[in-house]
């Protein structure tokens, strides 16, 4: 005699439903946004179909229609023109630059929206790297105060959440007190806590012309070999003062996510990152799998792994379904 057995808990969809444990809802996604200079443009990223950079007066539409669909924050990123670009990334603090007005006019129209920005230096540096970079390298406390200069100027613009994605020690911390003794105690800082030296942001950087110029960012972002050191970097965030806790990429990282959901109380975000969203859409287009099915069973795995926001280009896509 077979004593227990599990399939009486999958045997019609409302018991499966029933005992469902995760779900993922639009009150979990953050949806990633580029923007362009100039009007009434918008244009695909190649390796990211159904992706576009919008100019500013597009993207309001944008987030019009994503709001609603019931998708309220959106994390937004500057393609930055080339002659704009210099070592200091002095374009981040300009508040008649394309990014901070953008900000500004979101928030002007969409007072509801969370707007999350960010932190780094690489879409605005001519070095391509998140840090200034001196003699080959890519020093840490000079940089922390430029990553303060720009998180400031886009807290003044409204920004809701800040995301310091550039991986140096101590900017968390640095950051909170920045915005603090600016006025600015109530924007959030989430952080890019284990954020892995991954080739997976490839469509990311194509879309931004952000690649580094020179070497990569492995002295900065962490050894996709180590879950430990992640441990690390989250304990100084949350003492640094961090209110979420990002773990990027999100499906190669699953063990990372339940790691800290495991050992922290802040809520954990994942990263669905360009690659990951790229190699499901290439995969699909080519009817090698169900694109809509994959989306939903890999959303499902971050959630199942711990995460409480997942930012994510299939965002809309998973709004409009059904
Ligand atoms: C840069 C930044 C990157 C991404 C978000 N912020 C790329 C990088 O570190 O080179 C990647 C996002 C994605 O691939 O979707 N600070």
């Amino acid at each position: 005699m077979i004593s227990h057995r599990p399939r009486r808990n999958r045997k019609s969809q409302v018991i499966r439903d029933l005992v469902q444990e995760n779900t993922v809802t639009v009150n979990d996604l953050i949806f990633p946004l580029f923007l362009i200079e100039g009007k009434n443009k918008k244009s695909e990223v190649k390796s990211m179909p159904g992706i576009f950079k919008w100019t500013n007066d597009l993207l309001l539409k944008e987030i019009e229609q994503c709001m609603k669909l019931g998708i309220k924050t959106f994390a937004l990123f500057p393609n930055i023109n080339d002659k704009l670009k210099d070592k200091l990334a002095t374009e981040s603090w300009n508040k008649k630059g394309l990014y901070l007005q953008s900000i500004r006019e979101i928030k002007k129209k969409f007072p509801e929206a969370v707007i999350m920005t960010d932190v780094a230096m690489d879409p605005y540096s001519s070095d391509g790297h998140d840090g200034i970079v001196k003699n080959g390298e890519i020093v840490n406390d000079e940089t922390l105060e430029v990553l303060a200069r720009m998180a400031i100027a886009q807290a003044e613009c409204g920004a809701d959440i800040i995301g310091p994605s550039d991986m140096m020690d101590g900017r968390v911390g640095y950051l909170r007190d920045a915005l603090d003794d600016a006025g600015f105690s109530k924007v959030s800082i989430m952080s890019y806590t284990a954020k892995y030296a991954s080739a997976f942001y490839g469509p990311f950087r194509d879309a931004l012309d952000s690649a580094p110029k020179f070497g990569d960012k492995k002295t900065y972002q962490m050894n996709p070999a180590n879950s430990r050191e992640a441990l690390i970097e989250a304990e100084l965030d949350t003492m640094e003062g961090a209110d979420f806790l990002m773990v990027k990429p999100a499906l190669s990282y699953l063990d990372i996510i339940k790691l800290l959901n495991d050992n922290f109380n802040l809520p954990i975000a994942a990263y669905n990152v360009s690659g990951e969203y790229a190699m499901v859409k290439a995969a699909a287009a080519k009817g090698w799998i169900d694109g809509q099915k994959i989306m939903n069973e890999t959303l499902l795995s971050m959630k199942r792994a711990g995460a409480t926001v997942i930012l994510t280009y299939f965002a809309k896509e998973f709004a409009l379904q059904k």
